[in-house]
């Protein structure tokens, strides 16, 4: 998720929530062509985030294919192209969601970026592409991949998957779908809505599972998206869509927790009457280390002056125990890690929970 699932918010997710996937958040072609230092931002990752996929988008083929060259060498496990931002500057210039009216291009991207991926594979260098080494290098360096100092992995081929909406202005997706499947991607992800609904309303998740059956008659795997805070959630969603998996993307802002019920549904999928899950319970105490933590972490990946970008991040984890709006409300002025600290020392101070209170801090 743009603005949210940055290197810092995966690595937390990856060390406290253990998600069987992650994505980055999406990153334009010609950004990673042509290589600025911003642009490159969104592919750094830490080793503990595998299996980790980056998601890519834009709209000109021979960018894609060359993009797809750069992912495959950062070592990244998979490449995902976005079929489904729905912002205007992405949207209406034909990329993201943009491409389900495009749907020619939308193969022909595929196709470009499969190459892509099949020739990096085979040994072509990023070098015979023209792209330049120095941007490579720096973002080799910074994502702690040590393969320049001669620790390269084997080359070898990774999955192309699309995440897309329902339609664009409306539901269209077992045609898109059916189009779709023709550029043979591992996965389709499907956000239940359509562009224009944005956010707005309730994920539709009766065309998801319309989808899902026509998705799968291709022997690809399809991934629901859409609304899911919790466990019991994903059981129900998972059972009555038929979809092969979810993805959470709001439900795991200042919750890394949900993630650690992945092996519970996996086992509830598979009953006929499944048991209600316990959700997470999370302790204050460790809800407020957890924000230390994120905290500390997000200053080591990036250098101060973007801290705004961590506050929306502490505001998420501020909810579900007393005075959670007065904390929220000073947890989005701070502008470092010893700020949260203090911040958190003097709530710790100032307030003494009944037990049962510093237990309860929910996670919904
Ligand atoms: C702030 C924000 C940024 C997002 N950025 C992306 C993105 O970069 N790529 C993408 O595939 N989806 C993106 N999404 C959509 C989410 O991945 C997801 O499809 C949507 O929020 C519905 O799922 P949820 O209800 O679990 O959040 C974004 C959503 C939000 C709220």
């Amino acid at each position: 998720m743009d603005g949210v699932t940055d290197v810092a918010f995966r690595h937390i997710m990856a060390t406290h929530g253990h998600p069987d996937v992650v994505f980055t958040e999406f990153t334009n072609v010609h950004d990673i062509c042509h290589g600025s230092r911003p642009g490159w931002e969104p592919l750094r990752y830490s080793e503990c985030e595998r299996p980790v996929v980056a998601q890519i988008y834009g709209k000109d083929p021979a960018l894609f294919y060359k993009a797809a060259h750069v992912v495959a060498d950062l070592g990244f496990d998979g490449l995902d192209i976005n079929m489904g931002c729905p912002s205007k500057n992405v949207a209406t210039s034909g990329s993201g969601a943009g491409l389900i009216r495009t749907p020619n291009l939308a193969l022909e991207i595929m196709a470009s970026t499969k190459q892509g991926l099949a020739d990096w594979a085979s040994g072509q260098t990023l070098a015979e592409l023209g792209i330049k080494k120095a941007a490579i290098e720096q973002a080799n360096e910074r994502n702690a991949n040590r393969w320049l100092e001669g620790n390269r992995p084997p080359r070898k081929l990774i999955p192309l998957t699309v995440k897309t909406r329902l339609g664009y202005d409306t539901v269209v997706i077992n045609e898109w779908s059916d189009c779709l499947a023709q550029g043979k991607p591992e996965v389709i992800s499907i956000h239940g809505r359509t562009l224009e609904q944005m956010y707005r309303g309730e994920a539709d998740w009766e065309a998801i599972a319309s989808a899902a059956k026509v998705i799968q008659s291709h022997g690809i795997l399809v991934l629901g998206n859409g609304d899911i805070r919790s466990l019991n959630e994903a059981v129900s969603r998972i059972q009555a869509s038929g979809v092969d998996g979810i993805l959470i993307g709001r439900g795991a802002q200042g919750n890394p927790w949900i993630f650690q019920g992945n092996e519970l549904i996996r086992k509830s999928v598979l009953e006929t009457n499944p048991p209600s899950l316990p959700e997470p319970s999370i302790s204050l105490e460790t809800r407020f280390q957890m924000m230390i933590n994120h905290a500390t972490l997000f200053e080591s990946f990036h250098e101060s002056p973007r801290f705004p970008r961590m506050r929306k991040h502490l505001g998420w984890y501020c909810s579900g125990f007393p005075y959670a709006a007065v904390m929220r409300s000073n947890m989005v002025k701070t502008n470092t890690a010893q700020d949260v600290q203090r911040l958190v020392d003097e709530y710790m101070s100032q307030h003494v929970l009944t037990e049962a209170e510093a237990l309860s801090a929910s996670t919904l």
